[in-house]
């Protein structure tokens, strides 16, 4: 039996190569060895109240996006979120047993309250527990995130936990976040400091579907300093944060070809943010032209999330009907 993976992504903007290496790159290379379910998480979008349209804009969005990137319909579950109803029927049973205190503690609840106070409301709250019923209701093992949401795997393990417990059975198994290179990745943004997100604005992130041109102008806006002041001084984040995107889309030679003109100080940043460009677009371009093409065929898109909701609801509808006999729902 192969283990079961599930991971999702919110379709709040289009994907950047944070999203790309944190979670949709380790989608791709699961895809063969794992029961594999990818998802767009329009539920936890309504956090934010999207307007129709734009809901459906992004979904339409990272479904395609996920094809480009190499996700095989045929090999994998690919679906919509709001498409399988079991998922907020666990959802509901897993809240029972979720404690307002916890919830409060978690680091995302807390962002969200200082980034929208205006906007606290009961979905950001329990967005741990959707989380958990996401990966329980394939009852999966292993989830492919980025760094940023180890502390809600966490909590999907505190939750099943619970669960079991409190049913004396073994029913959900413990979910692990998961990276093909062993470790959780968080990839730097282009504005010097934190990771690349969406939240800290398009200047920061590079998008799978930037043209040539708009990766040209974002690199050669990136934040740099006045140079190194000493031989084989350790580069400011800012300089890093550029060497590692170097790192994950130049070819090792580039990159120590530049790190030893850093180290002896001659460095010059134009030639350097020239060099990483052209290297983004080298591994963007591809991906982008199959967005392009993918984003006109309407029918096959319509065609992946009807089968992809068929698989998910299959699979869901199994563990909701054991989940209601554990809790002691019996029909008369
Ligand atoms: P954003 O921060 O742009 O809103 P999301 O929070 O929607 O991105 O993240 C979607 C997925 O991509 C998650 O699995 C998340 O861990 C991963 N991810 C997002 N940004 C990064 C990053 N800079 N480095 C690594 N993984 C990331
Ligand atoms: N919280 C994740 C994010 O912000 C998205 C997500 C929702 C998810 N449900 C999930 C990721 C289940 C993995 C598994 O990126």
């Amino acid at each position: 039996m192969k283990e079961t993976v599930v991971s999702g992504i919110r379709p709040t903007g289009k994907l950047h190569l944070g999203n790309y290496f944190g979670a949709v790159a380790n989608f791709v290379k699961m895809q063969h060895d794992y029961n594999c379910y990818f998802f767009i998480a329009d539920l936890h979008s309504l956090t934010t109240h999207p307007t129709p349209s734009d809901l459906h804009g992004y979904v339409k969005h990272i479904l395609v996006e996920y094809l480009a990137c190499g996700i095989n319909p045929e090999e994998t579950t690919i679906y919509v979120q709001s498409d399988v109803p079991e998922v907020a029927e666990l959802y509901l049973y897993l809240n029972m047993n979720a404690y307002l205190g916890e919830l409060e503690r978690s680091a995302s609840f807390k962002d969200k309250i200082r980034s929208h106070p205006d906007n606290v409301n009961a979905g950001l709250l329990t967005y741990p527990t959707l989380m958990a019923a996401d990966i329980l209701i394939h009852r999966a093992t292993k989830v492919p995130v980025g760094k940023d949401q180890e502390q809600h795997l966490e909590m999907t393990r505190t939750f099943s936990n619970r669960f079991n417990r409190l049913y004396n059975n073994d029913f959900f198994p413990e979910a692990q976040a998961y990276n093909f290179s062993q470790n959780l990745v968080k990839i730097p943004g282009l504005d010097g400091s934190g990771k690349m997100s969406k939240s800290s604005g398009d200047g920061n992130c590079i998008y799978l579907s930037d043209s040539p041109e708009v990766i040209r102008k974002k690199i050669s806006r990136a934040v740099t300093d006045g140079g190194p002041a000493e031989e084989n001084q350790a580069k400011p984040e800012a300089i890093q944060n550029l060497f590692d995107l170097m790192k994950i889309v130049s070819t090792p030679d580039t990159l120590t070809h530049f790190d030893e003109l850093y180290s002896k100080m001659s460095i010059r940043y134009g030639d350097f943010k020239k060099q990483l460009a052209e290297d983004m677009i080298v591994f963007n371009t591809p991906i982008r032209e199959k967005i392009e093409d993918l984003s006109k065929d309407t029918v096959y898109l319509r065609q992946v999330a009807k089968h992809g909701a068929l698989k998910a609801r299959e699979s869901a509808h199994k563990t909701i009907k054991a989940v209601r006999e554990i809790i002691g729902f019996k029909s008369f």
